[in-house]
């Protein structure tokens, strides 16, 4: 499929106004997407679990206006009206605009509200940007409503993709592909793709504790994080890797080896970590208590056995995850041993979940 077939032909109906509300989740990347070409190509594939309880809630309320010159919105976030997601929004609105040609037809209501606080430092864009082309297409539904199931999902993953790398992973589960891969049947760079082959029993219901280290602002912006993989000296051999990764993760997945996965998940992290160490301007995103609660992680694995291990985001918190037989013994250690590193104590349990609900 190219860019093309997601330009739509004309309309056959015609609304007036209306509102849909879509519930969209966050995703935790196992194989990172960290580097992109132009229009939010990336530049190695990647493979996520979605997770279900940080999740953004967004409602879109539209209805036609006179001037067709110029895009009209308005944001709330939990009520109150937050200016300042306006230009992401309107960056958004001008990458998505050939294929949704009705945008500059409707003043748009956007209202949203997150599971977890804003501050928290947990990226809301992929759950944000994948909620708000949802509802998106459930406009556009209106306007063609012959539309497949099929299409309109992967139309989402399309525009979500446009307006955040990482969100074009959010509107379906568990296991999502993102990005062009030999091994991964129907994966494109365009969109993302549900997980086609076999998963072990072992990956059921698997566990996501999200311990909130800092809820600070980030120090740099994925999309500044990306540009810096450009001319980037480690680049070609980090992509190679995450390919060869990706082709990895296929047995590892279906045969259930858990360690394996560990290996495999948590290089994933560091490396992702030492791109940004590496690049000029260089970064750390991770704070002494990161590393206290990896160490602890190995530390606790070593002396139980336990299949628990740890993944990143581009900040400073940490997601544990571990098989759900070992939920109980896991959550004790978490609460004994690693709350005490975290910011106000605060820490989010989630589970690998399904994707996006229509409200
Ligand atoms: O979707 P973006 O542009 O915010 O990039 C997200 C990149 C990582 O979260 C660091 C990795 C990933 O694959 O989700």
């Amino acid at each position: 499929m190219t860019e093309q077939s997601f330009i739509p032909e004309t309309y056959n109906q015609s609304v007036e106004n209306g509102k849909f509300s879509w519930e969209s989740p966050s995703n935790i990347a196992l194989v990172k997407y960290w580097g992109k070409k132009k229009n939010q190509i990336p530049e190695n594939p990647s493979i996520s679990f979605t997770l279900s309880n940080c999740k953004t809630i967004t409602s879109l309320s539209f209805s036609k206006k006179e001037n067709k010159e110029d895009y009209s919105f308005e944001v709330l976030l939990d009520g109150e009206p937050k200016d300042d997601f306006k230009p992401k929004i309107e960056t958004f609105f001008k990458r998505v605009e050939d294929y949704l040609p009705f945008l500059k037809d409707y003043h748009f209501k956007i209202e949203t509200s997150n599971t977890f606080p804003h501050s928290s430092g947990i990226a809301s864009s992929a759950s944000g940007m994948s909620a708000l082309a949802l509802c998106l297409m459930s406009v556009e539904n209106e306007l063609n409503p012959n539309i497949s199931q099929e299409d309109f999902i992967k139309k989402a993953s399309f525009l979500a993709r446009l307006g955040s790398g990482s969100a074009s992973r959010s509107i379906e589960g568990d296991l999502v592909v993102w990005g062009t891969h030999p091994k991964i049947e129907g994966s494109s760079d365009l969109y993302g793709v549900k997980y086609p082959y076999e998963v072990h029993e072992n990956f059921k219901n698997y566990q996501d504790t999200i311990l909130l280290v800092d809820k600070g602002e980030k120090q740099v912006s994925s999309t500044v994080g990306h540009n810096l993989m450009h001319g980037h000296p480690f680049a070609q051999e980090r992509f190679r890797q995450a390919d060869k990764n990706l082709s990895n993760i296929i047995s590892i997945l279906k045969e259930g080896d858990l360690d394996q996965f560990i290996a495999l998940v948590e290089s994933e992290a560091l490396t992702l970590h030492a791109m940004m160490m590496t690049s000029m301007p260089y970064f750390i995103l991770m704070k002494p208590k990161t590393l206290e609660i990896i160490n602890k992680i190995w530390e606790y694995r070593k002396a139980t056995n336990s299949k628990v291990c740890f993944t990143l985001d581009a900040g400073a918190n940490v997601h544990v995850l571990y098989p759900e037989k070992e939920s109980n013994s896991v959550l004790e250690f978490i609460k004994s041993e690693l709350v005490a590193y975290c910011q106000n104590g605060q820490y989010i349990c989630d589970i690998i979940g399904l994707g996006a609900n229509k409200l």
